[in-house]
Protein backbone atom coordinates (compact mmCIF):
# COMPACT_ATOMS: atom_id res chain seq x y z
CA UNK A 1 0.00 0.00 0.00
CA UNK A 2 2.69 2.73 0.81
CA UNK A 3 4.27 2.20 -2.42
CA UNK A 4 1.14 2.87 -4.13
CA UNK A 5 1.00 6.18 -2.31
CA UNK A 6 4.84 6.63 -2.54
CA UNK A 7 4.02 6.50 -6.72
CA UNK A 8 0.88 8.75 -6.85
CA UNK A 9 2.50 11.10 -4.26
CA UNK A 10 5.78 11.19 -6.23
CA UNK A 11 4.55 11.32 -9.54
CA UNK A 12 2.03 14.07 -8.25
CA UNK A 13 4.82 16.34 -7.28
CA UNK A 14 6.77 15.90 -10.30
CA UNK A 15 3.38 17.22 -12.31
CA UNK A 16 3.81 20.21 -10.14
CA UNK A 17 6.67 21.54 -11.84
CA UNK A 18 5.09 23.51 -14.77
CA UNK A 19 7.77 24.59 -17.19
CA UNK A 20 5.65 27.33 -18.67
CA UNK A 21 4.69 28.68 -15.39
CA UNK A 22 8.31 28.40 -13.77
CA UNK A 23 10.34 29.94 -17.18
CA UNK A 24 7.38 32.69 -17.86
CA UNK A 25 8.44 33.86 -14.26
CA UNK A 26 12.03 33.65 -14.06
CA UNK A 27 12.92 34.50 -17.41
CA UNK A 28 9.93 36.83 -18.24
CA UNK A 29 8.31 37.96 -15.02
CA UNK A 30 5.06 36.99 -15.99
CA UNK A 31 2.73 34.46 -14.98
CA UNK A 32 1.47 32.85 -17.90
CA UNK A 33 -1.62 32.05 -16.43
CA UNK A 34 -2.55 35.94 -17.17
CA UNK A 35 -1.88 35.87 -20.73
CA UNK A 36 -3.51 34.14 -23.73
CA UNK A 37 -5.76 31.55 -23.21
CA UNK A 38 -4.50 31.76 -19.19
CA UNK A 39 -3.11 27.25 -19.91
CA UNK A 40 0.37 26.70 -18.18
CA UNK A 41 0.96 24.81 -21.32
CA UNK A 42 3.76 24.74 -24.24
CA UNK A 43 0.83 26.46 -26.71
CA UNK A 44 0.27 28.71 -24.78
CA UNK A 45 3.92 29.55 -23.89
CA UNK A 46 4.26 29.76 -27.88
CA UNK A 47 1.57 32.66 -28.30
CA UNK A 48 2.92 34.53 -25.50
CA UNK A 49 6.46 34.05 -25.05
CA UNK A 50 7.56 32.45 -28.63
CA UNK A 51 8.60 29.20 -30.12
CA UNK A 52 11.79 29.16 -28.09
CA UNK A 53 10.17 28.82 -24.67
CA UNK A 54 7.53 26.60 -25.74
CA UNK A 55 9.66 24.07 -27.77
CA UNK A 56 11.86 24.05 -23.82
CA UNK A 57 8.13 24.11 -21.70
CA UNK A 58 7.37 20.85 -24.65
CA UNK A 59 10.26 18.77 -23.89
CA UNK A 60 10.32 19.84 -20.09
CA UNK A 61 6.47 18.74 -19.47
CA UNK A 62 7.12 15.66 -22.08
CA UNK A 63 10.34 14.61 -19.88
CA UNK A 64 9.32 14.93 -16.58
CA UNK A 65 6.38 12.69 -17.37
CA UNK A 66 9.22 10.13 -18.85
CA UNK A 67 10.70 10.53 -15.33
CA UNK A 68 7.56 9.69 -13.23
CA UNK A 69 6.56 6.77 -15.31
CA UNK A 70 10.00 5.36 -14.95
CA UNK A 71 10.09 5.72 -10.99
CA UNK A 72 6.59 4.51 -10.92
CA UNK A 73 7.61 1.46 -13.02
CA UNK A 74 10.88 0.82 -10.81
CA UNK A 75 8.49 0.99 -7.49
CA UNK A 76 5.54 -0.95 -8.49
CA UNK A 77 6.03 -2.29 -12.23
CA UNK A 78 2.65 -2.18 -14.57
CA UNK A 79 0.41 -0.90 -12.24
CA UNK A 80 3.33 1.76 -11.15
CA UNK A 81 3.34 2.77 -14.93
CA UNK A 82 -0.28 3.56 -14.92
CA UNK A 83 -0.46 5.21 -11.87
CA UNK A 84 2.38 7.33 -11.88
CA UNK A 85 0.87 8.34 -15.54
CA UNK A 86 -2.22 9.21 -14.12
CA UNK A 87 -0.68 11.06 -11.17
CA UNK A 88 1.51 13.08 -12.98
CA UNK A 89 -1.13 14.00 -15.44
CA UNK A 90 -3.13 15.34 -12.67
CA UNK A 91 -0.14 17.11 -11.21
CA UNK A 92 0.43 18.91 -13.90
CA UNK A 93 -3.54 19.73 -14.43
CA UNK A 94 -4.23 20.63 -11.25
CA UNK A 95 -1.25 21.69 -9.30
CA UNK A 96 -1.49 22.28 -5.31
CA UNK A 97 1.50 23.98 -5.48
CA UNK A 98 0.12 26.72 -8.36
CA UNK A 99 -3.89 26.90 -6.85
CA UNK A 100 -4.51 23.82 -8.82
CA UNK A 101 -4.23 25.96 -11.74
CA UNK A 102 -1.88 24.12 -14.47
CA UNK A 103 -1.89 23.41 -17.93
CA UNK A 104 -4.32 20.57 -20.30
CA UNK A 105 -1.33 17.88 -19.68
CA UNK A 106 -1.25 16.75 -23.64
CA UNK A 107 3.22 17.38 -23.69
CA UNK A 108 2.64 15.34 -20.56
CA UNK A 109 0.93 12.65 -21.92
CA UNK A 110 3.03 12.37 -24.62
CA UNK A 111 5.56 11.07 -22.42
CA UNK A 112 3.71 9.11 -20.30
CA UNK A 113 2.61 7.09 -23.66
CA UNK A 114 5.94 6.90 -24.93
CA UNK A 115 7.31 5.17 -22.34
CA UNK A 116 4.67 2.17 -21.83
CA UNK A 117 3.83 2.34 -25.90
CA UNK A 118 5.56 4.40 -28.27
CA UNK A 119 3.88 2.62 -31.25
CA UNK A 120 0.57 4.45 -30.00
CA UNK A 121 1.94 7.64 -29.45
CA UNK A 122 3.78 7.69 -32.94
CA UNK A 123 0.24 7.37 -34.21
CA UNK A 124 -1.51 9.48 -32.12
CA UNK A 125 1.09 11.86 -32.96
CA UNK A 126 1.22 11.59 -36.79
CA UNK A 127 -2.58 12.40 -36.46
CA UNK A 128 -2.66 15.03 -34.67
CA UNK A 129 0.13 16.92 -36.06
CA UNK A 130 -1.63 16.57 -39.64
CA UNK A 131 -4.85 18.05 -37.71
CA UNK A 132 -2.77 20.73 -36.39
CA UNK A 133 -1.04 21.66 -39.05
CA UNK A 134 -4.51 21.43 -41.54
CA UNK A 135 -6.69 23.34 -39.20
CA UNK A 136 -3.86 25.34 -37.36
CA UNK A 137 -5.82 24.91 -34.29
CA UNK A 138 -3.58 23.01 -31.70
CA UNK A 139 -6.48 22.14 -29.21
CA UNK A 140 -8.56 20.37 -32.25
CA UNK A 141 -5.80 18.53 -33.03
CA UNK A 142 -5.32 17.60 -29.14
CA UNK A 143 -9.22 16.86 -28.36
CA UNK A 144 -9.67 14.65 -31.76
CA UNK A 145 -6.23 12.49 -31.02
CA UNK A 146 -7.55 12.23 -27.16
CA UNK A 147 -10.40 10.94 -28.34
CA UNK A 148 -8.86 8.46 -30.60
CA UNK A 149 -6.54 7.26 -28.30
CA UNK A 150 -8.43 4.51 -26.57
CA UNK A 151 -9.92 3.32 -29.66
CA UNK A 152 -6.07 3.01 -31.35
CA UNK A 153 -4.76 1.44 -28.08
CA UNK A 154 -7.47 -1.26 -28.71
CA UNK A 155 -5.65 -2.49 -31.87
CA UNK A 156 -2.40 -2.72 -29.46
CA UNK A 157 -3.94 -4.35 -26.78
CA UNK A 158 -2.88 -7.64 -27.18
CA UNK A 159 -3.45 -10.10 -24.98
CA UNK A 160 -6.12 -7.67 -23.98
CA UNK A 161 -4.93 -5.82 -20.90
CA UNK A 162 -8.04 -4.24 -18.82
CA UNK A 163 -5.89 -1.94 -16.67
CA UNK A 164 -4.42 -0.86 -20.28
CA UNK A 165 -7.53 -0.08 -21.54
CA UNK A 166 -9.29 1.99 -18.08
CA UNK A 167 -5.74 3.93 -18.41
CA UNK A 168 -6.31 5.34 -21.97
CA UNK A 169 -9.88 6.00 -20.62
CA UNK A 170 -9.08 7.91 -17.88
CA UNK A 171 -6.09 9.97 -19.86
CA UNK A 172 -8.22 10.85 -22.83
CA UNK A 173 -11.46 11.69 -20.14
CA UNK A 174 -8.65 14.29 -18.48
CA UNK A 175 -7.54 15.54 -21.53
CA UNK A 176 -11.05 16.52 -23.15
CA UNK A 177 -12.42 17.71 -19.72
CA UNK A 178 -9.44 19.96 -19.56
CA UNK A 179 -10.11 21.50 -23.37
CA UNK A 180 -14.18 21.88 -22.23
CA UNK A 181 -13.39 25.87 -23.08
CA UNK A 182 -11.24 25.31 -25.63
CA UNK A 183 -14.29 22.58 -27.63
CA UNK A 184 -16.55 25.72 -26.92
CA UNK A 185 -14.38 28.20 -28.49
CA UNK A 186 -14.37 25.81 -31.34
CA UNK A 187 -17.62 25.37 -31.73
CA UNK A 188 -18.35 29.26 -31.38
CA UNK A 189 -15.68 29.70 -33.86
CA UNK A 190 -13.54 31.30 -31.31
CA UNK A 191 -10.47 29.51 -30.73
CA UNK A 192 -7.13 30.83 -31.45
CA UNK A 193 -5.19 29.64 -34.22
CA UNK A 194 -1.45 28.52 -34.01
CA UNK A 195 0.76 31.45 -34.44
CA UNK A 196 -2.29 33.83 -33.54
CA UNK A 197 -1.01 35.83 -30.50
CA UNK A 198 -3.00 37.51 -27.47
O1 LIG B 1 -2.23 21.33 -25.23
C1 LIG B 1 -3.00 22.46 -25.02
C2 LIG B 1 -3.66 22.85 -26.32
O2 LIG B 1 -4.38 21.77 -26.83
C3 LIG B 1 -4.53 24.04 -26.18
O3 LIG B 1 -3.85 25.08 -25.52
O4 LIG B 1 -3.48 27.39 -24.81
O5 LIG B 1 -4.86 26.93 -26.82
O6 LIG B 1 -5.76 26.37 -24.57
P1 LIG B 1 -4.52 26.51 -25.42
Amino acid sequence: MYKILLVLLLSYLIGNINAAYLIGRILENKDIRNYGSGNAGATNALRVFGAKIAAVTFLFDLLKAVIAVILGKMILGETGMFLAGISVIVGHNWPALLNFRGGKGIASTIGVMLIINYKITLICLAIGLIIVIKSRYVSLGSVITMALLPIIGLFFNRPFNLDFLIFTLILSAMAIYRHKGNISRLLKGQERKIGQRV
